[in-house]
């Protein structure tokens, strides 16, 4: 049943970026000769200083090729990583995110190895109409002191002074308070969501707020604490909940069965049970699963009951049995909520549970519309090569999550509301 499910994103979802909008949007912004500052969020994962995925970069072009056409001056902000010493600050530059950019665009990215400064300020006095420019990583500023995460006022006053209009294309990064969202909203002139800003909340917010029915939600990932919002919030929207992956041995547990040397939480065991009488009958688990005596890609691979794991053996992927329950409960689904992997995807060995409903999800892409959150699901998904055949994967883990919490994000509220609302 979908009951009256009323959040913040109810007005934000019908009367913004559907039909009459509410949040302002790039696109009524008069960009001409503006130095438009644009948070995006460029924190790709980097092996040894090279980018393994760009995905990141490549969702936000959209907002960023539609600034240079207006002959907007870019200013582009983003994080990377989580700068705690010296050392950290040389580990995150965005030095290589620049060029990447520059290489997608077609077109040069001036680089400033600098979060503030005479150096900067120049660059940006020199820049022409459609230039772009990116900062360094802006949690440089977190080290000594967190002025970027706690969101200092200094800073985002000056980093505002640097433009004349603010955009926020940061999805991933929407549910951060921090001065270059926050602080930069609330100290510019004039503020606007950014193209990928307002698809990831359109479609995220259509799927809880009107979903084409049946909605099936697939939650695994390794903690259930990580997830109780999400689980509490989706069981008076979903039709039913598939719990999987390593949270999936916690609901084991609270059933009465043994797990052996399975991750589990076992003090949420009463919350496990506490969700499930919530729940009723939504809640989905499997009947077995694959099992190893250690958590290692050449550890021997055993199919196991649920309730009858050996002592010394712990669950690592799901079992044939399982998918099948899974693929029941999702044959006549339309829409797909996806967030978590189903087993250790990053084991060669133990990935075949996650293959294979990344591969059911998209054979079947033209009578499901799933919506993958972020995080390790996207990254399984890309991982398989399926990316383009979903209806959406996010590029935010922890912000698609809170959003599907039905909590407000703190890098949207900031936002300039359209006038006349
Ligand atoms: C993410 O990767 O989820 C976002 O970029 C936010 O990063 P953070 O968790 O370090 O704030």
């Amino acid at each position: 049943m979908f009951h009256n499910h009323t959040n913040s994103y109810d007005i934000i979802s019908m009367n913004n970026f559907g039909g009459n909008m509410k949040i302002k949007s790039l696109e009524e912004l008069k960009l001409s000769g503006k130095r438009v500052l644009m948070r995006v969020d460029f924190n790709v994962p980097m092996e040894e200083g090279k980018i393994t995925d760009d995905n990141r970069i490549k969702a936000a072009l959209k907002s960023i090729k539609y600034v240079i056409d207006s002959n907007g001056k870019l200013i582009l902000l983003s994080h990377l990583g989580r700068v705690k010493s010296e050392n950290d600050k040389k580990k995150y530059s965005l030095e290589p995110v620049a060029k990447r950019l520059g290489e997608l665009l077609n077109k040069k990215v001036i680089f400033v190895p600098f979060t503030r400064g005479k150096f900067l300020e120049q660059q940006i006095l020199e820049m022409k109409n459609s230039d772009v420019l990116l900062i360094e990583n802006t949690r440089h500023e977190d080290f000594p002191e967190k002025k970027e995460s706690n969101n200092d006022k200094d800073l985002g006053e000056y980093w505002s002074s640097l433009g004349d209009l603010f955009v926020n294309d940061a999805f991933g990064t929407a549910h951060r308070a921090h001065a270059s969202n926050v602080g930069l909203a609330t100290n510019s002139k004039e503020s606007a969501a950014g193209f990928l800003m307002e698809k990831e909340i359109r479609l995220l917010n259509q799927v809880i707020q009107n979903p084409v029915r049946p909605l099936v939600a697939v939650l695994g990932g390794a903690k259930v604490s990580d997830k109780i919002g999400v689980i509490k919030n989706l069981i008076s929207i979903a039709d039913s909940i598939i719990i999987t992956g390593a949270m999936a041995y916690t609901f084991y547990l609270a059933k009465g069965y043994s797990v052996g040397t399975s991750l589990v939480e076992k003090d949420k065991t009463d919350l496990a049970i506490e969700l499930m009488n919530l729940a009723k009958n939504k809640i989905v688990l499997g009947e077995d699963v694959v099992t190893a005596k250690e958590f290692s890609n050449e550890s021997e691979k055993n199919i196991r009951d649920v309730n009858c794991i050996p002592n010394d053996e712990m669950g690592m992927d799901v079992g044939p049995k399982t998918l099948d329950i899974y693929f029941k409960t999702l044959s006549n689904a339309k829409t797909v909520i996806w967030n978590g992997p189903l087993g250790v995807f990053e084991f060669s060995r133990f990935q075949n549970g996650t293959k294979k409903m990344a591969e059911m999800l998209a054979s079947n892409r033209s009578k499901i519309n799933t919506v993958v959150g972020g995080g390790d699901s996207a990254a399984a998904v890309i991982k398989f090569g399926l990316e383009s055949s979903f209806y959406h994967i996010s590029t935010g883990g922890g912000a698609s999550m809170e959003l599907l919490e039905g909590k407000k994000l703190p890098g949207i509220e900031c936002l300039d509301k359209k006038k006349g609302f």
